[in-house]
């Protein structure tokens, strides 16, 4: 099988690009959202907690970055999503791009790495198709998820912030994820930094939360994947995470990484309702498909990760080169 394995050719960018043309974001707070997977409730709820920060006088930046679609299964949903979200910053995940443009053989373009079941990565192919069949329907939305950027680099607060989906030589790479950076430690990570020339580089992709800090060339750098804003991410949490950077105000989240860096950085807890939620996922998802195989466990009790894991090899202070 190689559909849903295969990291597509048209994938594929350099590290040393990624930073090229960066955009002043005027604003206090970046948000950053990752791996929405269709859910209405996370959305309202992050809209939400854009809008408190701006009550509380803060400018708010939110992008999403990536994989917004996945469990949207009918039109009515898919049309709202979409339309939300595309309301705000946006670039594509391997999921908006294989809705964008299907056929190419990818699959549903995860890329999937060996440790991943291929019962789940045929699930996941099937979960695609059923979607590319409701894109189908809305040609405008497909050509406004096909003109969104693979990355984009932010100037905030002073500092360049690369935000991508996978990881910084492919849009559907897993160089970044929690199972890469514990087996074989943040060598490959720290090249990255010095390629690419970010001082933080947010992705997500991958589905579990990772955070990272390092000083490569004398710089600290920090590294953020939130997992997934729509659903749970840590054990017994049914919580998503976004990133959240933040020139002052500090975040009162459990998950933050170091001060002494001029703008604090964590992972947020994005608490959407639940029940509401799961009805709709259940209705759109019944026992025995593939969503309800693949994700029904994660959504009701999160994953096996614990906070400790998660804060775990962080790396505050480390010097890698
Ligand atoms: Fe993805």
């Amino acid at each position: 099988m190689t559909e849903g394995r295969t990291c597509p050719l048209h994938y594929r960018y350099r590290p040393e690009d990624l930073a090229r043309d960066p955009v002043v974001c005027d604003a206090d707070v970046l948000y950053v959202a990752g791996g929405l997977y269709g859910n209405p409730l996370a959305l309202a709820e992050i809209e939400a907690m854009a809008d408190r920060e701006r009550a509380a006088g803060r400018r708010v930046h939110l992008l999403f970055n990536g994989d917004f679609n996945w469990f949207n299964a009918s039109d009515e949903l898919f049309v709202s999503i979409n339309h939300r979200v595309l309301g705000h910053d946006a670039i594509t995940g391997n999921v908006e791009y294989e809705l964008a443009c299907p056929g190419d053989g990818a699959g549903c373009g995860c890329a999937y790495p060996d440790f991943v079941d291929d019962a789940v990565v045929e699930r996941s192919n099937r979960i695609m198709v059923r979607l590319q069949g409701i894109a189908a329907h809305h040609p405008e939305l497909q050509q406004r998820l096909g003109r969104l950027p693979r990355y984009r680099c932010l100037m905030f607060g002073g500092l360049k912030v690369v935000v991508l989906h996978g990881d910084p030589e492919s849009l559907a790479g897993w160089g970044l994820s929690h199972e890469e950076l514990s087996a074989r430690g943040n060598e490959q990570l720290a090249r990255w930094f010095r390629q690419t020339g970010a001082d933080i580089l947010v992705s997500t992709h991958t589905c579990l939360p990772v955070m990272r800090a390092m000083v490569v060339d004398g710089r600290q750098r920090l590294f953020l994947n939130n997992g997934s804003a729509g659903m749970g991410n840590l054990i017994g949490s049914s919580a998503g995470l976004l990133a959240r950077i933040a020139g002052s105000a500090p975040s009162e989240a459990a998950f933050g990484l170091p001060s002494g860096f001029p703008v604090s950085a964590a992972l947020e807890p994005v608490r959407f309702p639940l029940a509401p939620w799961l009805s709709l996922f259940d209705a759109l998802w019944p026992e025995n498909t593939d969503a309800a195989l693949s994700y029904r466990h994660r959504i009701l009790n999160g994953t096996s990760l614990t906070p400790g894991q998660l804060r775990a090899g962080t790396g505050i202070s480390e010097k890698i080169i």
